[in-house]
């Protein structure tokens, strides 16, 4: 049987051919872009689950094998081998860089690594117990106010934009490091330019004046590695954020800033402080799993396992696998002991033999497990979600890039209209 090269819409006695589009992995999509100029219908999808909203080569999820691949290469490979910014690069240029070019932006991200002296006082002007997402959102906006020059997409050379990425993703861990800092009513201490990324990170987050903190290159390692696993994950609801943001033409910073606070929400990126917040309330309420998982399953109960289920994998989600594997290590590494790994571990094992969760086919997602790494890190909970933006910049930057380049159509979906049909104004003296 020959493969179709369209699907067929009929409406009463309309009917409209559809040109499929066929991904390089066989994906199918159906275009219906001609359908409501020809048919006058619209489709309806809420939470677009079933709606493709663009063609990307970025960033490859098989979500029923638990397959995710950047630019074409599986996850698993970078794990003990990659640089988080040699992975930046490969998600936003499309290739793993070469030595030229990761010694060229190895040097703009550290000669971009400070923030304007005037951004200091901003970070003043917040309450001491800020929400760091808050922060992040709104410092990476304000990051337009101190460059002008990268304000008009179509300005951009390729040159800037690899300048811009650069600061951008150098400048968004200081940024981090300094809400930090902030909250924690200590002196910022300034980027050190003979650090690598994440040492520097660290480096930002926890030396003090007359202390430098030592970086240990597996607790570098592993931090690497986190970041990796969170680069870029296809059109989740923050990335789809910062493309329907980008989509008007705005600029960088403003299109990223949106994808913070698309992030922060507990059914994405905040769920690896909610996951914590779980685990805890099981330590400390003296649940043991099938106790949490009887109440996961209660619709009656408001309670819900945070860190498992998927929109996507509705298979083991890869980058979890790989972070279960680590946890021992850099539990081991940071000499903690954390009963809520215990824990985790006996709510996964219950709830992958619970037919609830199997007919579901929910799994543990990145953040069941992130949240204890950081722990163990010594990262503070408020600031896992911060981690989860510094990690996913470089895919927001990528799709930016890629939707910039295509000369993508402003992003404006349609609606069915449910509210009251034509009325009248009623004066105020005539109103009940
Ligand atoms: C991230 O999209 C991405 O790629 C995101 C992300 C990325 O890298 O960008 O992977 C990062 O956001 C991971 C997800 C983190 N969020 C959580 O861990 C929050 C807990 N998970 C759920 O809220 C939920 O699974 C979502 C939000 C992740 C997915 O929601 P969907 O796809 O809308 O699924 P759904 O809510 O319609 O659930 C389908 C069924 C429902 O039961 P029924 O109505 O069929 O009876 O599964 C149940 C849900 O009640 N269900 C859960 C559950 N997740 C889904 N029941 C208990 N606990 C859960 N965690």
């Amino acid at each position: 049987m020959s493969t179709p090269d369209h699907a067929t819409i009929t409406i009463g006695d309309q009917s409209l051919d559809c040109p499929l589009v066929l991904g390089s992995e066989n994906e199918v999509g159906i275009d219906i872009s001609q359908l409501r100029a020809q048919t006058g219908a619209i489709t309806l999808d809420p939470g677009l689950g079933n709606t493709g909203a663009c063609k990307s080569a970025i960033t490859y999820i098989d979500g029923e094998h638990g397959i995710l691949r950047y630019r074409g290469i599986p996850i698993e490979e970078f794990e003990n081998r990659a640089n988080f910014i040699e992975v930046a690069w490969l998600l936003i240029f499309g290739h793993l860089p070469n030595g030229q070019e990761q010694a060229k932006f190895s040097e703009l991200l550290k000669s971009n690594a400070h923030l304007h002296e005037s951004m200091k006082h901003q970070f003043e002007g917040f309450p001491i117990d800020a929400p760091p997402m808050a922060v992040m959102s709104a410092m990476i906006n304000s990051l337009a106010c101190f460059h002008p020059q990268f304000l008009e997409p179509d300005d951009i050379s390729e040159e800037a934009f690899t300048e811009l990425a650069a600061r951008l993703l150098s400048k968004v861990r200081t940024i981090a490091a300094y809400a930090y800092r902030h909250s924690r009513g200590r002196p910022f201490t300034y980027p050190d330019p003979k650090l690598r990324y994440c040492a520097n990170f660290l480096h930002m987050m926890f030396s003090q004046p007359y202390d430098q903190y030592l970086i240990d290159p597996e607790i570098e390692a592993a931090l690497n590695l986190v970041l990796i696993l969170h680069a870029d994950h296809e059109q989740n609801c923050s990335t789809s954020t910062v493309r329907v943001v980008g989509s008007s033409k705005a600029n960088l910073f403003a299109s990223c800033a949106a994808g913070v606070s698309a992030l922060w929400g507990p059914l994405h990126g905040g769920a690896n402080v909610a996951v914590l917040d779980m685990l805890r309330e099981i330590h400390e309420g003296g649940m043991n799993a099938e106790h949490a998982i009887a109440r996961a399953k209660d619709k009656s109960d408001p309670f819900r396992l945070f860190g498992f289920g998927h929109r996507v994998y509705k298979n083991y989600d890869p980058r979890a696998k790989i972070l279960k594997k680590h946890c021992d290590r850099v539990l081991a590494l940071c000499k903690a002991n954390d009963p809520l790994l215990d824990i985790a571990r006996a709510l996964e094992e219950t709830a992958l033999t619970d037919s609830y969760f199997i007919d579901r086919k929910l799994f543990p997602n990145v953040d069941f497990y992130s949240g204890i790494i950081f722990r163990a890190l010594g990262i503070p909970e408020n600031m896992f979600t911060v981690m989860f933006s510094i990690g996913r910049m470089p895919g927001w930057i990528a799709h930016w890039k890629e939707q910039h380049d295509e000369k993508g159509r402003i992003t404006r979906p349609r609606q069915i209209y449910t509210g009251p049909m034509k009325t009248g104004y009623t004066p105020r003296e005539k109103r009940s």
